[in-house]
């Protein structure tokens, strides 16, 4: 049987600017150099640097980073103004592989009242935007902004002007977290069968979690024909979060056998670059966030510890080493069982008869009734104590 080569999906990571763009996530510039080397290290495919023509930090950073990366696309953002759009590439003037992310609203309700435009004039806002950018660079992505609440007829007007303009990328979002998988997959087949050259332009995801469907709708949409996701690092972004980036990622790892497409990202990479982003933002991850969160590979109940000492298969989808995580653990708590209880006492060296075995165990479960966190050192404390006292 022969197997057709997988597509590759570009991996464009917009932590250091939808990220940022957060309440209270701001970053210094050291501090985002250091989180744009990790990603570029991991093999992220386009690093979203910042927005320069929000200030001068956030231009000096774009540029900083412009100016070291070695592998991937540095991406600065503007909106559909000459300035925004010529700020942006002087910003990424210097970079390998430079792109000039340009977006603008196409919604309904963003034109009238946040544009305060007609469609006709926005359609030519589209048109010069893209043009302007072209002039700066080879590499330009066109956004519609709150593309999922637009209406289609507009959509694909837009995206075919903006093709023509001269856009390589066309990235629809979804602005404000609104769609659901099967209607997002919908749209990116409805816009490529009906744009004429839509095979000339890549097409993007860019989805916000606000009803928690972000990497749900990220993979829907490229079901239906993108082959670039926008995502961030621990999902931070604006309100409720952008499409985490290590979900998706793992997402088309660990389901290789239905997802058609595959990623260039090195996985071990994950836990790191979680743990970076949270330290230099100061936002906690959620202990039961999936793939980076302190739990994610933590089982308490006797029934799971029993499984997993027997077959991790049993309970775990991926290895923690896959994601950069040194180990599985088996944590100790009113859930847990005899066996787990077993191996633990092994791991801290003790072998005990089966009577001394079956008494602590039963004082760890009383223990545990009254203690929501039980350390090494506390089953310790209750098997020395007791075997001190056997020996008086
Ligand atoms: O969510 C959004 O629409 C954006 C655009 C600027 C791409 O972040
Ligand atoms: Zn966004």
């Amino acid at each position: 049987m022969t197997t057709s080569p997988k597509d590759r999906v570009l991996i464009f990571d917009t932590t250091l600017r939808d990220g940022e763009q957060c309440p209270g996530a701001t970053m210094t510039l050291d501090e985002k150099l250091q989180v744009a080397d990790l990603l570029d290290e991991m093999g992220v495919d386009i690093i979203e640097a910042g927005f320069p023509i929000a200030s001068n930090g956030d231009f000096e950073a774009v540029q900083a980073i412009a100016g070291r990366i070695k592998n991937a696309t540095v991406a600065g953002l503007a909106r559909a103004g000459m300035a925004d759009i010529d700020r942006a590439g002087e910003a990424v003037r210097h970079a390998v592989r430079p792109r000039i992310h340009t977006f603008l609203s196409t919604s309904p309700v963003h034109m009238k009242h946040k544009l305060q435009k007609e469609p006709d004039q926005v359609l030519e806002m589209v048109i010069a935007s893209v043009a302007r950018a072209r002039n700066h660079v080879g590499d330009v992505e066109w956004s519609a902004e709150d593309g999922t609440r637009t209406e289609h007829d507009f959509l694909c007007r837009c995206v075919e002007a903006a093709i023509k303009a001269g856009a390589t990328t066309i990235n629809i979002p979804d602005t404000v977290g609104y769609t659901a998988p099967h209607e997002y997959k919908a749209l990116f087949e409805m816009v490529r069968a009906r744009v004429p050259n839509s095979d000339k332009a890549v097409f993007s995801v860019h989805c916000h979690n606000d009803l928690g469907m972000a990497v749900a709708n990220s993979l829907a949409g490229v079901e239906g024909g993108a082959r670039q996701i926008e995502c961030t690092i621990n999902g931070i972004g604006e309100r409720a979060g952008n499409a985490a980036l290590e979900e998706i990622v793992m997402a088309i790892k660990t389901r290789n056998d239905i997802f058609r497409y595959d990623c260039g990202i090195e996985s071990k990479l994950l836990t790191r670059a979680s743990k970076l982003v949270a330290t230099v933002t100061s936002f906690p991850v959620q202990y039961n966030k999936a793939i980076v969160g302190r739990n994610a590979f933590a089982h308490e109940s006797g029934i799971h510890q029993d499984g997993m000492l027997k077959n991790t298969q049993t309970y775990e989808i991926m290895t923690p080493a896959s994601v950069g995580v040194k180990s599985t653990s088996l944590v100790m708590g009113k859930h847990s069982g005899r066996n787990a209880f077993k191996d633990k006492l092994k791991h801290l060296g003790y072998s005990l008869s089966d009577n001394q075995l079956e008494d602590a165990f039963v004082r760890f479960k009383d223990l545990a009734d009254r203690k929501k966190v039980i350390y090494d050192e506390d089953i310790e404390a209750l098997v020395d104590e007791k075997l001190a006292n056997s020996q008086d």
